[in-house]
């Protein structure tokens, strides 16, 4: 299925790569892979039956297991909506530590493809150019500062009431980043041919804007 057009979009934490891949996808018709929540659902899975986070195989398990659904803006571990409860910084900061383990990304790789299905995915994540989909018609690599990102993050906390502390926030980027960029396993890096896109000082509207117009410029 290769012929389906996949436009992957990656980068580090809080660099708007969610709200461009949704605005894209909901622009162009096509389906949503938000492929972090599905490392947060795993992360949601072992923090509740407190699995060790040393124990690769029972979190490969939990992962090769889950039962997700995706309905619009609201995602499901078997029944239970889970929307908020993954987008907690714990789930974050503990997603990023599993998905270090090679058997957990190896068993969310197939339920990742999957997701190509006609008229065409959006996929959003850390390793979708460089791992998931490398034969993508477009790829884009989304960053920004490190203080800009952690300014967006707590408007988006304390949007949501949920009181936060910048200095906290930038520490805890600052690991997060480090720990995504220098894994040994799809580590994050912009992919070949990946078009990069710092939007320190960009609208969300100007981003969206230009990943639509290097799909437009693509083909012809
Ligand atoms: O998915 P990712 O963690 O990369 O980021 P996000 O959740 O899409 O974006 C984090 C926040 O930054 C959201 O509230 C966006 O509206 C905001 N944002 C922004 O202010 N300017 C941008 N150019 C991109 C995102
Ligand atoms: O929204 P934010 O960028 O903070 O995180 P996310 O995209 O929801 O992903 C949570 C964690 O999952 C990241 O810190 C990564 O360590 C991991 N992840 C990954 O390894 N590969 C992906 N394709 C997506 C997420």
């Amino acid at each position: 299925n290769s012929n389906i057009p996949v436009i992957t979009i990656d980068g580090p934490t809080a660099s708007g790569k969610g709200t461009v891949a949704h605005r894209v996808a909901e622009r162009l018709g096509f389906h949503l892979l938000d492929s972090g929540a599905l490392y947060r659902l795993t992360a949601l899975q072992a923090l509740r039956r407190q699995t060790p986070l040393n124990d690769e195989h029972a979190l490969a398990k939990l992962a090769e297991h889950l039962h997700i659904g995706f309905t619009g803006e609201a995602i499901f571990l078997s029944s239970e909506n889970v929307t908020d409860a993954i987008r907690a910084e714990e789930v974050g900061n503990t997603a990023s530590k599993i998905a270090a383990l090679p058997a957990v990304r190896q068993a969310l790789f197939g339920l990742q493809l999957g997701f190509r299905k006609a008229p065409g995915l959006v996929a959003d994540g850390r390793d979708m150019g460089t791992v998931i989909f490398p034969n993508a018609q477009l790829k884009v690599f989304l960053t920004a500062s490190v203080e800009a990102r952690a300014e967006r993050r707590y408007k988006q906390l304390i949007g949501k009431g949920i009181s936060a502390n910048m200095d906290d926030l930038l520490m805890d980027l600052k690991a997060r980043d480090d720990r995504d960029t220098h894994r040994a396993i799809a580590p994050l890096v912009p992919a070949e041919g990946a078009h990069v896109l710092d939007t320190s000082d960009m609208t969300v509207e100007l981003a969206v804007e230009q990943v639509m117009n290097w799909y437009a410029a693509f083909g012809k």
